[in-house]
């Protein structure tokens, strides 16, 4: 074939291909059109998840007669000039290539009544037409039948509650970061978003509820060029997936790599791996300091100093979070209004039980009373060894001391040489953490969760293949879902069933769960069934086992396995240490982070300067 020029209807599917890739992609187009406009009142309508109809309606500028042909041309835009203009961009478009873009693959029409015009135009897209219209004022843009000239893009849509799912976050990301607006949201007819303008707490307060505002900490942080505002979660409202995650630069929601890299390191310490926090955060800077034009959604920018960034997000929000004070939950948002100075810091990472434990743990034992203990357990454990001085008679009496490990006397006692078992007997639980046991040669520290998740995953394993034991619900778990959990659920009934999950609705966004595999009988189900579903999500059924089993296995392990803060009985401890020891590669949990560690009576010996 001869080289030739594409015809610009051609020219503009394929540019459609990059900047319009589902419903929500047009949808984000078009609420960023009525922001620019200087809209303070939008409303949006979608029919069968955007595919059918979406309609945005706003009271903004409004677009003249004459300009109304220019809007639907690519690489027409009234919001840049120059390259200059272009590197300190302030508006949410600039490439004027979002109209152009969605008229070539829907049916496109607006209707706009410019400020002082005596009424309002309507254009439709194709075939290109020009007629008074009525409208008091802004813009009506109504897409309809999304890919209906493009039949092999329409194939790759999901279900309409999958897409209606996509379009309610892109309605949440613009509505987060604008509360100076009132935004409206329906869905085939039903309101599911009603937002007046307000003040940025009041709108986080209704996209993201009491409880996340109750459990955040305020972000104010500014140096030199940069600002970081915003609320971001503690710990305890940690999540199973990354929904809960807005980080705006310049008022535009962004996905970046660097930033993301930056929460997580303030959050490492303080986290699981596998939970991840929720937050919402405005990063303001010079406009000339990040290029926006790097990214056919916009999605993504690019930052001149990226070092600068990373650190400042990272100091800002570790700042932030450490902040706790040692009241711990005192410290979040609704506190701080009271009590805006902030509380000392502190290292408190779980939450230890009774009243006189609030301080941090460390430092809360006197030199004598650890001695004392070490003395009594070191002659329970080995009574041929010889057990130095006895401290002082008038010291304080050991039942002042609260011992951090409560010492079980009957714990079995240790049978000799084989037959003695190699992570020993369980002697306490420590902080709801820890499993202390002792073994023939000294101290056993047994991470439990760590511990039992590798277990489960281990065992879980067998599940995909052959036909797991199915443990029914007395009572079905009924819980609420969003839209994509449900149409998850729906698009990988089968898969699940298959595992030993029997789901379905319960209610337009309610699931009820009937069974669940035997082996997580004891997991919380609501948790466990949200967190696979936000791993299922995305995934064609059919791709699920093999591209993601092991993710999916180490899921469940998660939400399956005994958490931090149950408290054990010494039976429990000393089962879990005997499936350690019969689990192949128990030593190292999924994350490979090791799940117990072992100190010898000579490791402990040194410690003490005992035997020098
Ligand atoms: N709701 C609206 N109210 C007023 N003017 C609008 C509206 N929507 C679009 N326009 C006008 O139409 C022009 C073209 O819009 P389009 O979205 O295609 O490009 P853009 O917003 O300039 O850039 P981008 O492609 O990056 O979105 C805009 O520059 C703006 O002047
Ligand atoms: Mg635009």
């Amino acid at each position: 074939m001869a080289i030739q020029l594409l015809p610009d209807h051609l020219i503009n599917q394929i540019a459609a291909g990059e900047v319009v890739e589902r419903p929500a992609s047009v949808l984000k187009e078009v609420l960023e059109n009525a922001m620019d406009a200087g809209s303070t009142v939008v409303e949006v309508q979608l029919e069968q998840g955007g595919v059918r109809r979406i309609r945005v309606a706003d009271d903004g500028c409004g677009i003249p007669k004459d300009e109304l042909p220019l809007a639907l041309e690519r690489h027409a835009t009234s919001k840049i000039g120059s390259l200059d203009d272009l590197e300190h961009v302030g508006t949410m478009g600039f490439r004027g290539e979002a109209l152009a873009a969605i008229a070539a693959v829907s049916r496109m029409s607006i209707t706009s009544r410019a400020d002082g015009a005596p009424h309002a135009w309507r254009i439709d897209a194709d075939p290109r037409e020009l007629a008074p219209a009525a409208l008091n004022h802004g813009s009506v843009v109504d897409v309809a039948d999304l890919y209906f000239n493009t039949p092999a893009r329409r194939k790759f849509l999901k279900s309409e509650g999958t897409e209606f799912a996509h379009c309610d976050d892109v309605f949440r990301r613009v509505a987060l970061a604008r509360p100076d607006v009132a935004l409206q949201l329906s869905h085939n007819g039903r309101v599911s978003h009603r937002l007046p303008s307000g003040t940025k707490e009041a709108r986080v307060r209704s996209l993201l509820g009491d409880d996340f505002l109750s459990a955040a900490r305020l972000v104010e942080a500014e140096s030199g060029l940069l600002r970081l505002t915003g609320y971001a979660s503690l710990p305890a409202y940690s999540r199973s997936n990354r929904d809960a995650q807005f980080f705006y630069v310049n008022g535009r929601f962004v996905r970046d790599k660097l930033v993301t890299h930056a929460i997580r390191e303030a959050y490492a310490d303080i986290l699981h791996g596998s939970r991840h926090p929720a937050y919402v955060l405005f990063l303001e800077l010079d406009p000339y300091g990040v290029d926006v034009n790097v990214h056919p959604a916009k999605i993504e920018v690019r930052f001149r100093d990226s070092r600068a960034v990373h650190q400042f997000v990272y100091h800002a929000l570790t700042r932030a979070l450490a902040a706790s004070g040692a009241g711990g939950a005192a410290a979040t948002v609704e506190a701080a209004a009271q009590r805006p100075e902030a509380a000392s810091q502190s290292g408190v990472r779980y939450p230890l039980p009774g009243p006189q434990t609030t301080q941090p743990y460390q430092g809360r034992l006197a030199m004598e009373p650890v001695s004392r203990a070490y003395f009594d357990f070191a002659a329970s454990a080995r009574p041929d060894l010889p057990t130095g001085p006895r401290p002082d008679e008038s010291r304080p009496p050991l039942a002042a001391f609260q011992p951090a490990v409560a010492i079980e006397r009957d714990s079995p006692p240790l049978p000799a040489g084989d037959l003695a078992p190699p992570l020993g007997y369980a002697l306490a639980q420590l902080h709801g953490v820890y499993i202390l046991a002792q073994n023939e040669s000294g101290l056993i520290l047994v991470d439990m969760h760590a511990a039992h998740e590798r277990i489960l995953y281990e065992r879980l394993k067998t599940l995909l293949d052959g036909t797991p034991g199915v443990q029914r619900l007395l009572i079905p778990a009924v819980f609420g879902v969003g839209p994509k959990d449900m149409a998850s659920a729906e698009e990988h009934a089968e898969l699940l069933a298959r595992m030993g999950f029997e789901l379905g609705p319960a209610g337009p966004q309610e699931l009820a769960v009937r069974s669940v595999p035997a082996l997580l009988a004891r997991a919380p189900v609501s948790e466990l069934v949200r967190a696979l579903l936000a791993e299922l999500r995305d995934y064609p059924a059919s791709e699920v086992v093999t591209a993601r089993r092991n993710e999916l296995l180490a899921t469940m392990a998660c939400h399956g396995a005994v958490r931090a803060n149950r408290s054990l009985t010494i039976p429990e401890m000393n089962a879990l240490l005997r499936e350690m020891e019969a689990t192949e590669r128990a030593d190292q949990c999924n994350h490979g982070r090791p799940t117990w560690t072992a100190l010898s009576m000579v490791d402990l010996d040194k410690l003490f300067l005992r035997g020098r």
